[in-house]
């Protein structure tokens, strides 16, 4: 009996022991750097910018969505998706008042959808998760561009199923101009002095294959340990000019970045989500959670080489959060090569323009949406056939958002660009003073910001706010809201 009681107790002690030292060892596991692991052997492919047809006064861009195998390690090749080619998709640019129209042929054999991010139109073309585009079909919605100048992208939006078609390579940006931006003389000629780069995290299998298991305690779903930029992994890009332009996608799933340079050089940062900055912003670091943008200036000197990198980013998380859900990763992004001689450019000075106006004392309400465990806002998952909020058009609106879950989250809203009034408990920081659309929101914390329902209304067609982690906007971590006439 003793000697039973005694083996039970030294078993039970070794089966403690050895779950606890797999513990730590998954722990320690769970933290992922590939920083000085990289050659940077692969030149930087630059999506190529999609030509529009003109007709009738309008420019009809063509876009076909496809499966293809492409090179995600070199050399081994993987199924993927894209549009207009295998893997991601070209870059569309359109002008403040253009008049345009999207054509997009889905030849995949599944029903997917693809959604504007950042774009102020009419819910019917948002390419939301009512817009389906059935196999074989093609969905041509149009409207006219009438935001400022702005770094927006296009992804697939099919509810329960975002995630996996983002993660499978449909995605691209959607760059927009206007005069102001264009009279400031920042840098941009496409692929040369304005540099596109979609940053995304994978998990590719050794045949070089897509992986789309889990973490498995990843509290915000799939987190890769390689990095692709633009769809190239392990890249570098020549440039010719002494300031360079980055605009910087989030496209990953579940990933924040903390960008910078490996020397820890300052940048401007120019714009975010919804556009231009008043004043450039003087950083050494920009977060960006998924679906962010942010577009920066940096000065490079003749014949140097720098890495752009994300460091360990500050999910404000506890330590154990923090650790599977990527809060301890660090990356090499992408190598900068500069040429022996650069064109000279002055410094980027002054004001970039004045926003428009998002005044809260006009505020008619204020509306709390709080984000609870993995898949839920204010209590509710996801319903297509329930509409949460009704919005009048033409009234400013303050929205309260609360993380209360201990995870991290954030919050982006379609259509429409909002301004932060309080992030934290605290102003703004320099990097959330601009025109967002989405916004990382720290566990247990509170993000207010003003915003401002302009048109477009239409009682039946829902535009949606969300959390941009995919698996938890999967999961219903989603709602609708429709912008209606007064009375
Ligand atoms: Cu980037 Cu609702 O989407
Ligand atoms: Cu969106
Ligand atoms: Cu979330």
């Amino acid at each position: 009996m003793r000697r039973a009681l005694l083996t039970l107790v030294v078993g039970v002690a070794i089966v403690l022991g050895a779950g606890a030292i797999g513990g730590f060892a998954y722990y320690s596991s769970a933290r992922t750097s590939n920083v000085g692991d990289l050659d940077f052997a692969n030149e930087l492919a630059i999506p190529p910018l999609l030509q529009p047809r003109e007709e009738d006064g309008r420019k009809i861009f063509d876009l076909t969505l496809q499966s293809g195998t492409a090179e995600l390690l070199p050399g081994k090749s993987a199924e993927t998706w894209g549009a207009n080619g295998a893997y991601l998709g070209p870059t569309l640019r359109a002008s403040r008042g253009d008049d345009v129209q999207l054509r997009v042929r889905n030849t995949l054999d599944e029903t997917t959808t693809i959604h504007w991010h950042g774009m102020h139109l009419p819910a019917a073309a948002d390419g939301g998760p009512h817009q389906t585009i059935a196999p074989g079909a093609t969905w041509t919605p149009g409207w006219e561009i009438d935001q400022p100048a702005a770094t927006l992208w296009y992804h697939p939006h099919l509810h329960r199923e975002t995630a996996d078609h983002v993660y499978r390579g449909l995605a691209g940006m959607f760059i927009l101009d206007d005069e102001r931006a264009a009279g400031l003389g920042l840098p941009d000629d496409y692929g040369v002095d304005d540099i596109p780069l979609i940053v995304q995290d994978k998990r590719l299998d050794d045949d070089g294959s897509l992986d789309f298991s889990q973490g498995l305690i990843s509290p915000t779903g799939r987190l890769g340990d390689e990095i692709l930029v633009n769809g190239t992994h392990d890249p570098y890009v020549e440039i010719r000019h002494e300031l360079v332009r980055l605009r910087l996608l989030n496209a990953s799933n579940a990933r924040v970045y903390n960008i910078g340079f490996a020397d820890d050089r300052r940048f401007d940062l120019i714009a975010t989500d919804g556009g231009l900055l008043e004043t450039p912003q003087r950083l050494g670091r920009i977060q960006l959670s998924p679906g962010e943008r942010a577009e920066l200036v940096a000065r490079f000197r003749p014949g140097e080489r720098v890495v752009l990198r994300s460091f360990e980013p500050d999910l404000a998380t506890d330590f154990f959060q923090a650790r599977f859900a990527g809060g301890d990763d660090s990356f090499d992004l992408l190598q900068i090569r500069a040429a022996p001689e650069l064109a000279p450019a002055p410094a980027v000075r002054g004001r970039l323009g004045t926003l428009e106006p998002l005044d809260a004392a006009e505020a008619s309400r204020t509306r709390h949406f709080e984000l609870s465990g993995n898949a839920q806002i204010n209590g509710k998952r996801m319903d297509m056939d329930r509409i949460d909020e009704v919005v009048t058009v033409d009234t400013t609106e303050i929205w309260e958002v609360r993380n209360s879950s201990g995870t991290p989250h954030n919050f982006h809203v379609h259509d429409v660009r909002f301004r932060i009034l309080e992030y934290a408990g605290s102003a703004p920081p320099p990097h959330l003073l601009g025109l967002k659309d989405t916004v990382y929101v720290p566990p247990d914390e509170t993000v207010r910001f003003v915003v401002r329902f302009s048109d477009y209304t239409n009682p039946h067609h829902p535009y949606m706010f969300h959390c941009h982690v995919l698996q938890h906007e999967d999961r219903g971590m989603m709602g609708q809201f429709v912008v209606v006439d007064r009375d």
